[in-house]
């Protein structure tokens, strides 16, 4: 047969003559890109793939397409770090060359067997736009850094009966003495799965079965991406990225969304008892999230900020995305919460702190850095209405609104000149219960913020993209108030 080829499905071997580097010159005179996230050096970066802790450094793998701000032939990009805050880039690990990933060398986990990390993904194949078919597939990193595909590859041939061509996405651990890999599915009547292969070796690899998941998710819902599996204070977790969910006042608002579950594997009987589960993340641009052991065994995650099918402001400068910053995850009263790694402390550089009175207005607290950190504590038991403008400057802001009487804390991405998304809707928002204080504490950096509320109980991440005098931390009530704050200037990650 012959193969489906569109200009896309090429590789960054087939670069034309000087194509990466006016692509790279453009880029990098973006006032969008951000000073300390992972973002690509031109073309889109998605999903976070193969993290680990190996080997004394912490390696980042994500999807990237070199060409443009579009959905192409599918690398894996390759950052590596020793401090989760200065990132280096090295040799794209995959590119797609080979027939078994023809179309793309799609999302994958990671995982360390006898001293070597091994990759697995992947191999996304196309028969024509619409019909594709899917081979699981690994690559091998050695100590020495060098990233070697498998020489039998494909590990998993093709997609097993009763699904479709959409299979993907493994995420391996090991239970005893056998190894498991999760994959993303869709059933022949186009509804999403996770299934599951075994291994005893981590090479071959068999069908063990589909994992009976009691969430309840409507008929709508046609695929199950990114799943992903870990255990935390002896609790178990399973994350999901769910396509085609209806949107519930403050749930699932973005176009495709993640959930995570708290519950119990049972892994001979194929199921996964969910005791709850709810959003991971309550902003406009989070997907595909992926998480790992750090250097002292905590949970880690990264996700990507950004999601499908959106035109974002970028794309005319040829590159789009970025993913959020490490977070470091834990269980608290039944739920998962999310706080920034605390190595992110390491970027602070210069820091101003002080303590804001305000009864019914606004007043700036802070304005001129393009990348900083605040940490605010809000007092404010008199006030229904309050919050902080992120972005701020006459004309624009983020504006993050708590307000008491519903009980909810809102994000708002209306007021920007570059505006984007709008169909899919311009605030998202989350029940809180608002007691006398509340605690906020963001990251933003130039495009993109990351907003956690009371310690990660609710966590928003947001892409805007503001003039370049759009610096400004406003705070607004409409009753009496005291923020205590402290604002960090950010240092930028010169190597990125
Ligand atoms: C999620 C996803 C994955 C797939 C990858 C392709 O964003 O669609 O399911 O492997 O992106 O880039």
């Amino acid at each position: 047969m012959t193969k489906y080829t569109e200009p896309k499905y090429r590789t960054i071997h087939e670069a034309e003559a000087n194509e990466l580097e006016s692509l790279k010159e453009k880029v990098a005179a973006s006032l969008w890109k951000p000073a300390f996230h992972i973002h690509p050096e031109h073309g889109l970066l998605n999903d976070p793939n193969g993290l680990a802790y190996f080997n004394g450094a912490y390696h980042v793998f994500y999807q990237w397409f070199p060409f443009g701000a579009y959905h192409g032939m599918k690398h894996w990009a390759h950052v590596k770090s020793t401090n989760l805050v200065e990132w280096e880039r090295l040799p794209t690990a995959l590119v797609p060359t080979e027939d078994y990933e023809s179309h793309g060398a799609y999302s994958g986990a990671s995982m360390e067997v006898d001293g070597k990390l091994y990759l697995y993904y992947t191999g996304n194949i196309k028969f024509s736009a619409e019909e594709r078919s899917a081979n699981q597939c690994l690559a091998i990193m050695e100590k020495d850094g060098q990233v070697r595909k498998y020489d039998k590859n494909p590990i998993i041939k093709g997609v097993p009966a009763g699904f479709t061509g959409h299979v993907r996405d493994p995420k391996v651990f090991k239970k005893g003495n056998m190894y498991y890999m999760l994959l993303g599915a869709q059933r022949e009547d186009k509804t999403g799965a996770i299934i599951i292969y075994e291994s005893k070796d981590a090479l071959d690899w068999s069908f063990k079965g589909e994992l009976k998941l009691d969430l309840d998710l409507p008929e709508s819902c046609y695929m199950l991406e990114c799943p992903d599996y870990f255990e935390i204070q002896g609790q178990e977790i399973l994350v999901v990225s769910p396509q085609g969910l209806e949107a519930k006042k403050h749930d699932y608002q973005n176009l495709y969304n993640v959930i995570y579950a708290l519950g119990k594997l049972d892994i001979e009987n194929l199921t996964f008892d969910v005791t709850s589960y709810e959003e991971l993340d309550k902003g406009f641009d989070f997907y595909a999230p992926q998480t790992f052991e750090g250097k002292s065994n905590e949970r880690l995650m990264f996700g990507w900020a950004g999601m499908a099918e959106v035109e974002y402001p970028t794309d005319q400068e040829d590159w789009a995305h970025c993913l959020t910053l490490p977070r470091e995850l834990d269980i608290v009263n039944s739920r998962l919460i999310q706080k920034p790694a605390k190595e992110l402390k390491q970027l602070r550089s210069k820091s101003q702190s002080d303590v804001r009175t305000l009864d019914n207005g606004s007043t700036k607290l802070h304005s001129g850095f393009l990348s900083f950190e605040l940490e605010a504590s809000i007092e404010s038991s008199g006030a229904d209405s309050f919050g902080v403008e992120l972005f701020s400057s006459e004309t624009e802001g983020l504006v993050l609104a708590f307000d008491r009487s519903s009980q909810t804390v809102s994000l708002n991405r209306e007021n920007f000149h570059t505006s984007f998304d709008k169909e899919n809707g311009l605030v998202r928002s989350a029940e809180l219960s608002i007691g006398d204080s509340v605690k906020v504490q963001a990251f933003v950096d130039r495009s993109i913020a990351e907003i956690f509320i009371n310690d990660g109980e609710v966590v928003f991440t947001t892409r805007a993209f503001p003039m370049q005098q759009s610096t400004g931390v406003k705070l607004f009530t409409d009753k009496k108030l005291t923020c205590t704050y402290t604002i960090h200037q950010l240092k930028s990650n010169n190597s990125l």
